[in-house]
């Protein structure tokens, strides 16, 4: 049996530098894997990323949750990115290259354990007008 739920998306945007490469990997090698995102002055982007959460309207106050709650909360995460060169400047991208899929991972695992009022369903990380990275609770 089918069952309706509701769900709202907030979008929120930040900036920010990578360069693609693997440390002990060579120009070349980095070249064939990441093309030129592997560029060694490195080239930024403007984000956009989009939270979506759902759950059962409250009451009392007709939402699923609590945006200025909410904005606190993912503006809190997006701060650590920000204006920030992301290979060099953010300790989680030392191990890991700053792809969207990885980008996107370091705000999924921060931002999902501070929803305290309906659940975060999905984000969606627009790198450029033409792509975008998703990432879903698996089972929802
Ligand atoms: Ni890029």
């Amino acid at each position: 049996m089918s069952r309706e739920y509701c769900c709202i998306t907030k979008v929120y945007n930040f900036s920010a530098g990578h360069r693609l490469y693997f440390k002990h990997a060579s120009d070349e090698e980095n070249l064939r894997i990441f093309g030129k995102c592997t560029n060694l002055k490195g080239h930024g982007h403007d984000y956009y990323l989009e939270v979506n959460i759902t759950g059962d309207i409250d009451s009392e106050t007709g939402m699923i949750t609590d945006l200025c709650e909410l904005d606190n909360l993912v503006n809190g995460v997006i701060e650590g990115l920000d204006h920030k060169r992301l290979d060099m400047e953010v300790p989680f991208f030392q191990d890991c290259p700053p792809s969207g899929e990885n980008i996107l991972n370091y705000l999924w695992i921060r931002i999902k354990p501070l929803i305290r009022i309906g659940n975060l369903h999905h984000l969606k990380l627009w790198e450029t007008r033409n792509n975008y990275f998703e990432c879903f609770e698996e089972g929802l």
